[in-house]
């Protein structure tokens, strides 16, 4: 399973790749305006930053809605770092454009993808991804993961090649459970991924391995 960072925020990128497990990074504007906040930069040099510390796919969404502006933002997009991958929303013009970039070999995560429909029209299009948004669906009362299990068996099915990214993710506990459907890859909040580490029985085993030695080396006059 690959792990991507879903930040733009370019210290936790940094220290998400110093542990190297980092496949890639998710943006969206949200994020990317938020960036922007706090650092003043333009989108196009954090961006380009990101995919200069990453070795893999940053995926960058514009806010056009039309067909003539979607390809266009995911022109410019795609020309600020070969490791870009355009995201586009699943809507019917959403999907005219996901075929017209993939003809264009413009690499493409079908996002905002809410049921395995969506997930259907993207790989047919042609998408590279597509990306569930598993936390939102859960906010709304819905069983987030079920779409992901179902879009897994779909793809296995008929042997679609698009890669299944499990999206808006909340809680580590999201994260085994997208391992256990044998998801492609989980992207994440930094603070999601700094849990993954965590357990109590850990903490409590490295203080007794290191008090327990304090007490050998004191026998010994060390
Ligand atoms: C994914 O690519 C999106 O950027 C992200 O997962 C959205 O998550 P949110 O629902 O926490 O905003």
């Amino acid at each position: 399973m690959q792990i991507f960072l879903d930040t733009a925020n370019l210290d936790e990128i940094r220290k998400g790749v110093e542990w190297g497990i980092v496949d890639g990074v998710t943006t969206n504007p949200t994020l990317l305006a938020k960036e922007i906040k706090r650092t003043g930069r333009k989108k196009e040099d954090i961006l380009h930053e990101i995919c200069e510390l990453v070795n893999g796919p940053v995926s960058a969404e514009g806010v056009s809605l039309d067909f003539d502006g979607i390809v266009e933002d995911a022109k410019y997009l795609s020309s600020i770092h070969p490791n870009i991958t355009v995201k586009i929303p699943v809507t019917p013009v959403g999907i005219r454009a996901i075929r017209k970039l993939h003809e264009l070999n413009i690499k493409v995560n079908a996002t905002l993808v809410f049921s395995p429909n969506q997930a259907i029209l993207a790989a047919k299009a042609g998408a590279n991804f597509v990306s569930p948004f598993i936390g939102r669906l859960d906010d709304i009362g819905d069983a987030g993961m079920r779409i992901v299990e179902q879009i897994v068996t779909i793809f296995e099915n008929y042997k679609f090649t698009t890669k299944v990214i499990v999206a808006s993710v909340r809680h580590p506990m999201h994260v085994v459970e997208a391992a256990l459907i044998g998801a492609d890859i989980v992207t994440m909040p930094f603070n999601v991924l700094e849990k993954m580490f965590k357990h109590q029985l850990t903490d409590v085993g490295i203080e007794r391995f290191i008090k327990d030695w304090k007490e050998a080396a004191r026998i010994l006059g060390e």
